[in-house]
């Protein structure tokens, strides 16, 4: 390719558990020749929209609070609003993660509000390719895609572990996969 897909990850985290997956999504990206890839906070990228405005695909990523995404990454869907209204983001590749502390803990609650969010925003959304990673006799923890998820990638983190340990490398690998396949279908979604 003789150019740069640029991609961009905008996540939130309140005790640095998503953190460790957005830098493995990002990780993933970067790993995709011709890919540039940064992360961008939530809050940051309220107060600066127009980062976003020049990147082939975006990533969102909030952990499960409630639920559904935490305030501060809903502050930042609602800050952009303005771009909504002239769909400034409409035809960006998009893709989402999540991570919570229960092995289910409602987090498709969060990846349906974050793809909502990019269809309104009129963006392309990618959801993850892998199969359920342990789901047999023969899966385990150790696999890749172990919560299960299509929509987007998904991590669990015990409530009572830090973020040098958690979410664990399973989850990790798994978003390294998902910034990679977002970053391929930003390349696919260009040529
Ligand atoms: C306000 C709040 C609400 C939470 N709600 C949920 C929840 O609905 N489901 C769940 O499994 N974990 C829930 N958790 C646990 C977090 O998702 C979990 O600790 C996660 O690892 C936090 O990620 P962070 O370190 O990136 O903030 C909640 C935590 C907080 C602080």
């Amino acid at each position: 390719m003789t150019n740069e897909t640029k991609i961009v990850v905008i996540y939130h985290s309140g005790y640095g558990h998503t953190k460790v997956q957005a830098e493995a999504v990002l990780a993933g990206a970067l790993s995709v020749e011709g890919a540039t890839a940064e992360l961008i906070e939530a809050d940051e990228a309220a107060a600066s929209l127009d980062r976003i405005d020049t990147a082939d695909a975006v990533i969102f990523g909030s952990p499960t609070y409630m639920g559904t995404v935490s305030a501060p990454f809903k502050a930042f869907m609602d800050a952009s609003s303005a771009k909504w209204q002239r769909q400034a983001w409409k035809n960006k590749i998009a893709g989402g993660f999540t991570n919570s502390s229960s092995q289910v803990g409602d987090k498709t609650g969060t990846l349906q509000a974050l793809s909502v969010f990019a269809a309104q925003h009129g963006m392309i959304w990618v959801g993850l390719d892998l199969l359920p990673g342990n789901n047999t006799s023969g899966g385990s923890d150790s696999n890749r895609n172990r919560m299960g998820a299509s929509l987007g990638a998904m991590a669990q983190s015990l409530a009572d572990q830090g973020a040098d340990v958690m979410p664990p490398e399973a989850d990790r690998q798994t978003a390294h996969y998902y910034g990679a396949r977002i970053a391929k279908a930003a390349q696919r979604w260009a040529a």
